[in-house]
């Protein structure tokens, strides 16, 4: 009797200081359930059974990486192109995933005719106004209760980013803003809202976490919010690389927060090679290639041994570096509602140069993806005061 109980309280002790009886999580959206949604950027064109699979284990919503934004669903003033969101919007449906509308305004991806009259002439602001209107109406509308939020408006802040421009909201110079003004962000949010009153609603960009872009960030969300924008919350899109920097990161959750606003991490990848800006080669590409060419086989044998090295390196810093964000992600769950990583894996990604995510070419777990589950076995089990 006295051993049972001794036994009890070693296991308690154990379970207290170690998370030694935490469960051993072996899916994403488990790991964080009830904490945050995990998502990842999914179209729904040639994916292999075992990558479907992988979406189907892993994740419980889904944003897509391209189909619904306006140059796609939208490619000319008459012509809508539905197929492919509503084959993703059914599968999401029958696969108990929520989704994200992904994305309503952008300077990026968007057809010409949008701003242009038909003798190629631009447009006037009334006219301009019309088309988004109906552009958000017509698209919101049609998920209308099917689509849980929607990034209204994606990377509206300009890069380039001094002390002086981070006096004010340093707006992207973009179509949008020469011809409509400042205020065409606030009425596409209140397009979205009357489209679908139940739909959460999200301004959405990259670095804004970060120095001075993040305090146009914040002039422009108060602005917003002034004026009576429906916001629920602030897509932070998280492309990152080695060095992400983390104070940085918790400190603009608070900030958001402060502002009455959800966060959510909206487009995460974590570089293993160079800046999170693309354009790098991967490990054994480029130069190294033609290099290959006139190796003999001991030399190849070499090289590939040294590869291998360095990317096992590169991993292991990923997968400190994605431990880190997610041990944040958790400490702020409430008013961080979701993740979603941008790709499913490094063969998919943007930045397939680069691996940032946390499953190989081949759908095999890297590295970071035990890190990413072990953020949450290492969860303290006391309350943190935030
Ligand atoms: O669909 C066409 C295809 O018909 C054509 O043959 C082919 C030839 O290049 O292009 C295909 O379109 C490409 C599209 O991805 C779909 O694969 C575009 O060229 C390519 O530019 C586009 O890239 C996307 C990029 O946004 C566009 O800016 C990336 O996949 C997508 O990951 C990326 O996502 C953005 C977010 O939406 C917003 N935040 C930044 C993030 C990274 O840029």
């Amino acid at each position: 009797m006295l051993a049972k109980l001794l036994g009890s309280l070693i296991a308690c002790a154990a379970m207290l200081i170690g998370g030694c009886a935490a469960p051993r999580y072996t899916s994403l959206k488990e790991a964080y359930a009830g904490r945050f949604l995990v998502g990842t950027a999914y179209d729904p064109a040639n994916f292999s059974p075992a990558e479907v699979e992988n979406i189907q284990a892993h994740y419980n919503v889904v944003t897509p990486e391209n189909c619904m934004k306006p140059a796609s669903i939208h490619p000319r003033e008459d012509a809508y192109n539905f197929g492919q969101p509503d084959t993703l919007v059914s599968w999401a449906e029958a696969n108990q995933m929520q989704i994200v509308g992904h994305t309503l305004v952008w300077h990026n991806q968007t057809g010409n005719w949008f701003f242009q009259n038909a003798d190629g002439t631009e447009v006037d602001a009334e006219t301009l106004r019309q088309r988004l209107r109906s552009h958000i109406h017509t698209v919101v509308g049609r998920y209308k209760g099917r689509i849980k939020g929607w990034d209204v408006v994606n990377e509206a802040i300009d890069d380039n980013n001094t002390s002086e421009t981070a006096k004010t909201e340093h707006l992207r110079n973009s179509n949008w803003l020469r011809i409509l003004g400042p205020e065409y962000l606030t009425l596409a949010f209140k397009w979205a809202h009357e489209a679908d009153p139940q739909a959460e609603l999200y301004y959405n960009d990259y670095n804004i976490e970060r120095g001075f872009k993040h305090e146009s960030s914040m002039r422009l969300l108060k602005r917003l919010l002034a004026e009576g924008a429906p916001i629920t919350a602030v897509g932070i899109q998280g492309h990152w690389d080695l060095n992400p920097n983390y104070a940085a990161i918790e400190k603009a959750i608070r900030d958001y927060r402060s502002l009455g606003l959800k966060v959510m991490i909206t487009e995460l990848d974590v570089t293993t090679r160079g800046t999170n800006t693309g354009a790098l080669p991967g490990f054994g590409l480029g130069a190294a290639a033609q290099a290959a060419a006139t190796r003999t086989a001991e030399e190849a044998a070499t090289q590939a041994a040294a590869d291998a090295a360095e990317r096992e390196a590169a991993w292991k810093k990923q997968a400190v570096a994605y431990e880190r964000l997610f041990k944040i992600f958790d400490r702020h769950a409430g008013t961080v509602t979701r993740v979603t990583f941008w790709g499913i894996n490094d063969r998919r990604s943007w930045r397939a140069t680069q691996q940032p995510l946390i499953f190989d070419g081949q759908m095999r777990p890297k590295p970071a993806f035990q890190a990413v589950l072990d953020a949450a076995h290492k969860r303290p089990w006391f309350p943190l005061p935030f």
